[in-house]
């Protein structure tokens, strides 16, 4: 049987600091029980002596120097790991069995409903679990509009605004070439606020089957004005979805949704839980073959024990994040003040007031954003850049594109709710020099 590899580096190449073995070396070190190393090795066996000599929490703990990719996802939570693993060994049956260890399972999902309902501001029925942001976000969508759309005369309208998740404007875009549903796309400010009278303005009530506006962007962190949209929704009878992926246990959710969408692993919960809630009273119809499972919304056997982790990482994200919030908004505001005055050229994005706490995004001219984020990876820090999701297709980002800002050399810096003071400093002294040999290169590539 294969053990799961435990990689201390990339590409072979240890980062962490506490390594001097490759990780294939590494892993040939670590203990299996009855799998003899393999023979001939006197290293192997030197190492499996060293490795045994450190600490298990030592052997199995291995960091960069700072994670600060918090907007892709929040490394788990100890509580979530906690409740994972009981929930492994608890919650592993079929909970829409009637046998007692489908009741057991039955018992640990509606646990974990309620809990996530009450931290969301919802009702338990109101809520599903799904298998990821992205499949929440395409069931939301199409779901309501597939309820109205029956009503609705003519092909109906859809409203987004411009700097919505690509699940988002995937899902419109599906919608817009399957059904023919007109897509109005919305504009946003410079520092990336949703226009609300544009937003309002391109609402055709009897028409629109559904307003987009996310909660906070994903991106460069600004709140959106979502209570003010919702009232101009509500005044024409048009259902608003919003996507609360980025903002889900760092803020309280905005009232006055319809259809609302959230992710774990951006929490600290386990990665493959989605939540996708629809009001009491809201049309919204299965856009997928019926299945029985999760109210009807959501096809498939749900995942009990990754479900209970993520509702246990919202519990313990929500107790904490004033503490939370308080010490990454000092860090970030730090990287906000710094990165200008110590960068040439260099622009930072978003709301400064009303944001997420750990995001931040830069732009630094002159220099791929792509290669910064090689560069501090072999640094020790571990950012992304471009359209987050999209950035395997090396597109410039659309949020930054639709903000009219400076879309080159784009660095998001996400913090993690355990980010130190020391490793922003030290983020901060290594970010200069790096723009600096970057810009280099793309000079002398140039003059040659
Ligand atoms: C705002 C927003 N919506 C939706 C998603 C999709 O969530 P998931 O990664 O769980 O598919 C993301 C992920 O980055 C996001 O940031």
């Amino acid at each position: 049987m294969a053990f799961p590899a435990i990689s201390p580096g990339i590409s072979g190449r240890s980062r962490s600091t506490s390594y001097s073995l490759s990780w294939k070396q590494y892993n040939a070190t670590l203990p299996r029980p009855g799998v003899p190393p393999p023979p001939g090795a006197a290293f192997r066996r030197q190492a499996l002596r060293e490795a045994r000599r450190r600490p298990a929490e030592a052997r199995l703990r291995v960091v960069p120097v700072a994670y600060f990719d918090a907007a892709s996802a929040e490394p788990l939570l100890p509580q979530a790991r906690e409740a994972l693993l009981t929930a492994l060994a608890d919650g592993w049956a079929d909970p829409a069995r009637l046998h007692r260890e489908g009741r057991q399972a039955r018992l640990l999902l509606d646990q974990a409903r309620e809990s996530m309902a009450g931290d969301l501001g919802c009702r338990a029925d109101e809520l599903s679990f799904t298998s990821s942001g992205t499949q929440a976000v395409h069931l939301a969508v199409l779901g309501a509009a597939a309820a109205r759309q029956s009503a609705s005369r003519g092909p109906g309208h859809l409203v987004t605004s411009a700097v919505e998740h690509s699940s988002v404007l995937n899902a419109a875009d599906w919608l817009a070439r399957r059904s023919g549903t007109e897509v109005t796309t919305t504009g946003v400010d410079r520092l990336g606020r949703a226009d609300l009278a544009e937003f309002a303005a391109a609402l055709r009530p009897g028409r629109t089957l559904l307003a987009c506006l996310q909660a906070a962007n994903h991106e460069v962190a600004t709140v959106q004005p979502v209570a003010e949209a919702a009232q101009e929704c509500a005044d024409r009878k048009v259902p608003l979805f919003v996507d609360a992926a980025a903002a889900a246990g760092r803020q309280a959710v905005p009232a006055g949704w319809s259809v609302l969408v959230a992710s774990a692993h951006k929490w600290g919960g386990p990665a493959g839980v989605g939540v996708l809630a629809v009001r009491k009273g809201v049309r919204w119809r299965e856009p997928l073959p019926a299945d029985d499972r999760e109210g009807r919304r959501v096809p498939g056997f749900p995942n009990v024990p990754a479900v209970l982790a993520a509702a246990a990482a919202l519990a313990a994200t929500t107790r904490q994040r004033e503490d939370t919030n308080g010490a990454l908004r000092a860090l970030t505001d730090r990287i906000r003040a710094r990165v200008p005055a110590l960068v040439e050229d260099a622009v930072v994005h978003g709301d400064p007031d009303s944001r997420l706490a750990h995001i931040v995004t830069f732009s630094c001219l002159y220099v791929d954003g792509e290669a910064l984020v090689i560069e501090l990876d072999k640094a020790g820090f571990s950012v992304s850049s471009g359209s987050a999701c999209v950035s395997d297709t090396r597109q410039p980002s659309h949020v930054l594109a639709a903000m009219g800002v400076l879309t080159q050399g784009n660095v998001r810096v996400s913090l993690p709710s355990t980010a130190t003071p020391e490793s922003v400093d030290k983020f901060l002294a290594v970010l200069p020099p790096i723009v600096a040999r970057v810009r280099d290169t793309v000079r002398t590539a140039g003059s040659s």
